[in-house]
């Protein structure tokens, strides 16, 4: 979306991998007069749908279940934030107030989002289990979605993640392009990556619907590759109903600070409980759905981000929920801003392969600069 000036809603900052595009100066004096739910207001000029209606006393929230206005990713790569503006929608994070703008909170939103085209995937993500892994071939077909609720400095999927411009698919039309793909890969797995796909609670929802409505075999397997930050019992439930069979957490960390470093997140409060989030994710679904949804777990490591120490408290932790559990330590290193990390050597991710295996699990792989290895 192009606009003649800066609106402070700092999607562009956020997608530069220099920190290089600097905002100007958001004018706060000027005002505009504008109605939202058929009432007249004065905003500052130059600012976002959503600063405004936050100036006005809304409350916005990261959680898509709770009552207040809910604005996950604010890059506009989501959709969640959908508003109605003078009859059209619009997504609040990054649209401008203008002058008279008619803005309506309660209206039906169509439900949409930046999806990338399908791919065969030779790898899978976390989530593949590891017996399908290193045919040679593709073992999955995936598609990437835009917006993403952490702001990890090295983001290894960051032009699908701060995508903004894109035209925006519906879950039915994201849904049929992947169900082709699969045919046209021969494979039985389908899977969805980000970005962030649990930002836009309907669409994946939708999305996982119709995909199984469309390959309603057997060997059809769905699969969710996720952060699992704003995961939670009641919207696993309503994954799992839809049709997921395969989840990939990530578990960025067992304390805070580390995941504060990994994620960008600056307020601790918030990383506390996205942290805790993934893991209950992990426990809920042992506990509630072994057998049935299959869950591998992602852990990045570089020495940069944690200690030995730390991953052996992550293996012991992972222990006490299932010693069988699949985990792939993943060889983390940047692609988008943080160049200056360097990558973990085959020897360190050997060495890391070893601490989690000797916390007493038994699935344990690394990926390495030269391939996976395990388990
Ligand atoms: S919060 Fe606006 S598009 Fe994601």
């Amino acid at each position: 979306m192009e606009f003649e000036r800066c609106i402070g809603c700092e999607a562009c900052r956020e997608a530069c991998p220099n920190d290089a595009i600097q905002c100007e100066e958001i004018d706060k004096v000027d005002t505009v007069k504008i109605f939202v739910e058929g009432m007249e207001v004065e905003v500052p000029r130059d600012i976002t749908i959503k600063d405004a209606l936050q100036c006005l006393g809304y409350s916005l929230t990261v959680f898509p279940f709770e009552k207040a206005m809910y604005f996950p990713c604010r890059t506009g790569g989501c959709y969640s934030c959908l508003v109605s503006a003078d009859g059209r929608f619009v997504r609040a994070c990054i649209t401008p107030v203008r002058k008279d703008m008619v803005i309506r909170l309660d209206e039906e939103k169509p439900v949409k989002r930046i999806v990338s085209e399908p791919e065969g995937h030779s790898v899978g993500g976390v989530g593949t289990p590891w017996w399908v892994k290193g045919k040679g071939r593709a073992v999955e077909v995936a598609v990437w979605v835009a917006g993403c609720n952490l702001r990890c400095p090295q983001c290894q999927n960051h032009n699908v993640t701060y995508e903004s411009k894109a035209k925006p698919l519906t879950p039915e039309e994201a849904a049929l392009k992947v169900s082709v793909a699969r045919k046209k890969f021969s494979v039985d797995r389908m899977a969805i990556s980000g970005g962030e796909p649990t930002l836009n609670v309907k669409w994946l929802l939708r999305f996982f619907k119709e995909l199984r409505k469309i390959n309603n075999d057997r060997k059809a397997r769905l699969h969710l590759d996720t952060n699992a930050t704003i995961l939670d019992k009641h919207y696993i439930d309503l994954l799992v109903e839809a049709g997921m069979t395969d989840i990939g957490p990530d578990l960025k960390g067992a304390k805070a600070e580390t995941f504060m470093k990994i994620t960008g997140i600056t307020d601790r409060n918030l990383a506390e409980k996205y942290l805790n989030n993934s893991w209950e994710t992990v426990k809920y679904v042992v506990d509630r759905y072994q057998g049935k949804v299959f869950i591998g777990v992602g852990v990045p490591y570089n020495s940069f981000f944690m200690d030995k120490h730390e991953l052996r408290e992550i293996g012991d932790k992972l222990v006490s929920i299932d010693e069988k559990i699949q985990v792939c330590v993943l060889d983390y290193y940047p692609v988008f801003k943080r160049r200056n990390i360097l990558r973990p050597t085959l020897k360190e991710m050997m060495e890391a392969r070893d601490v989690l295996l000797e916390s007493g699990l038994k699935t344990v792989l690394a990926q390495t600069p030269i391939g996976h290895i395990g388990p």
